[in-house]
Parts: structure tokens; C-alpha cells; sequence
């Protein structure tokens, strides 16, 4: 796909996803008719869980969201809050597509131990799907954006995954901790605030915010670099929601000294990349 059929793709989940039941309402809601097979992903994330619906063209048809709290790291610690989440996403969108989904595919971050990565397929059959095919996050992302030689770095609520691409094939995958929710402790406790209400502010008030975020952020370029050292020929491509705070990106490309490729709604990149693995 190219730059601009990514972006649009992306664009046209975020306008399912604010017309989605708890939806942001933030961009105009798209309706859309399914063409073919359909194929679902669930994103199990730390900060929320998505469900994302493609049709047989590849286009998605129902995108919706809840935070999660069930999982921390990307590692199920609540499986029934999980279950339940992942069900009622579901119920909502067999119901506005008017026909029954029986498989899904899901995903694991990067290195985490393998009992942990089964965990997010059995709370998708818990919650009713019969048949759930896994992949990591990370070649999930790859799926949406067609990196051949890059790095995908995906900067969730939790955690920062990287993987990296050479001639389209995954030679390298790792994760460490730092994410989203790691500027809301910041900004919290810069500002005096709860961190629900940092959460609210870096969205509502980015550019005041930044100032307060850039040491963190560095610590999160700090530790794509160590888990990059031997990829420093190839561009980033950022992935997931974190870095959606304008200008966070270009403090990432300028403490490394590198080629940055960012993308509107990037915390949906993932999610129908997921999807588009489902079989
Ligand atoms: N518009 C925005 N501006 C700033 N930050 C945002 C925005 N939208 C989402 N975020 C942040 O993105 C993070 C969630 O990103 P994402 O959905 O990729 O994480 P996740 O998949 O739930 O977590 P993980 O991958 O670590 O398990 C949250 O910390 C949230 O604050
Ligand atoms: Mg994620």
C-alpha cells in the first residue's frame, strides 16, 4: 500500500470508530456496505481494547473501542474484565453488521512469555469466537503499513515494542516498558493532577503539555535506540497511540538523528493490521 492508501485506510477506521457506540466523536462518522468475507481483529491493549471488522477488499467496516483495564504490559491480569469486554465488543458489532463472527484473529506483544501470549487467544474464545489465530503486534502493525525495510515501533498505553524489517521479513523483535500511560504519571505529577485528569489534558492541550512530556519521551527514544542499535540504517515508523501528541514524534527523530514516519490515528494501525491477519 502506499503512504497515502494507509492514511486513508486509517482515516476511514477513525470515522467508524467515532460512530461506534462510546466512540470520541471526533471525526465524521463513516457507513459503509461489506463486500465479501468479513475478517475481525482484537487488540487486547493495555490502554483499551479494539475491535476492528474488514470487509473481503480489505476496507474496514466497523471499528469500536472500550478502555480495557484488563490487561497491564499487554498481559492479561484480568481475563474475565478481558472476556467481558471483548463479548460485548462483539455483540455490538454482529449487530451492526447484522451477521455472526465466528473468528478472530488476535495479538501478543513482543516477547512476552508463551502462557501469557495463548492468555489473549482464550479470552477471544471465551467471549464467543470459535476459531482465534495469533501473531504478535508488532508484524500485526507490519500487516497495515507494508514496511519492507524499517523499523515499527509501536508506543502503546503500556509499553514500546519495535520490530524490524529487512526485505519485508522480521529479523528482530523487542519491548520494553514506557508508553502512554507513563506521560499521564508525568504530566500528573508536573501539574499537580490526577493522572485521569493528565490523561484528559495531554489530549485537550497538547502543545502545553509537550514541554512537561519531553524528558520521557527521550527515555522512550532512549530505549528504541538500545533495542535498535542494529537497525541504525533504517527509518521509524510509529505506531500505536501514544505518540499521537503533536510534535512527540519529531522529539523522537530529533534525539535519535533519525528518519521518522509518522501517520494520523496510529493507534489504529495495529488493530486492523490484526485484523487483516484473521483468516
Ligand atoms: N489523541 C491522543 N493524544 C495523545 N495521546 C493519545 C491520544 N490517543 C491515545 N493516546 C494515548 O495512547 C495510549 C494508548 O495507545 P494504544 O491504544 O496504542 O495502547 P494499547 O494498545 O492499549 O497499549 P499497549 O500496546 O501498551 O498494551 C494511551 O496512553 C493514550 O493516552
Ligand atoms: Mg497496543
Amino acid at each position: 500500500m502506499s503512504d497515502g492508501q494507509v492514511t486513508a485506510l486509517l482515516s476511514r477506521a477513525a470515522g467508524l470508530l467515532a460512530g461506534a457506540p462510546g466512540g470520541a466523536g471526533a471525526d465524521e462518522p463513516v457507513r459503509s456496505v461489506p463486500v465479501g468475507e468479513l475478517r475481525t481483529g482484537v487488540d487486547l491493549g493495555t490502554a483499551s481494547c479494539v475491535l476492528a471488522v474488514l470487509d473481503g477488499t480489505g476496507q474496514p467496516v466497523h471499528v469500536a473501542s472500550y478502555p480495557s483495564g484488563a490487561l497491564r504490559d499487554g498481559v492479561v491480569v484480568d481475563f474475565a474484565a478481558a472476556e467481558r469486554t471483548v463479548r460485548r465488543l462483539r455483540d455490538e458489532a454482529e449487530r451492526a453488521l447484522a451477521t455472526a463472527l465466528t473468528s478472530a484473529a488476535t495479538a501478543y506483544p513482543p516477547c512476552i512469555a508463551e502462557p501469557d501470549a495463548r492468555a489473549c487467544r482464550f479470552v477471544c474464545e471465551a467471549a464467543g469466537f470459535d476459531k482465534v489465530t495469533l501473531t504478535d503486534e508488532v508484524t500485526a502493525a507490519q500487516h497495515t503499513l507494508g514496511v519492507s525495510d524499517g523499523v515499527i515501533v509501536d508506543v502503546g498505553g503500556g509499553s514500546t515494542g519495535v520490530g524490524i524489517f529487512r526485505s519485508g521479513r522480521l529479523v528482530a523483535l523487542a519491548d520494553r516498558p514506557g508508553g502512554g500511560h507513563h506521560l499521564d504519571l508525568v504530566l500528573a505529577g508536573a501539574l499537580g493532577i490526577t493522572t485521569e485528569e493528565a490523561e484528559r489534558r495531554k489530549r485537550a492541550d497538547p502543545r502545553g503539555s509537550l514541554p512537561h512530556l519531553v524528558p520521557t519521551l527521550e527515555r522512550i527514544a532512549e530505549s528504541v535506540r538500545l533495542m535498535t542499535a542494529d537497525a541504525e540504517d533504517l527509518p521509524l515508523h510509529i505506531a500505536g497511540g501514544a505518540l499521537m501528541i503533536p510534535g512527540a514524534a519529531e522529539v523522537i527523530s530529533g534525539y535519535l538523528g533519525r528518519e521518522t514516519v509518522s501517520y494520523p490515528h496510529a493507534l489504529l494501525i495495529t488493530p486492523l493490521g490484526i485484523a487483516r491477519y484473521a483468516s
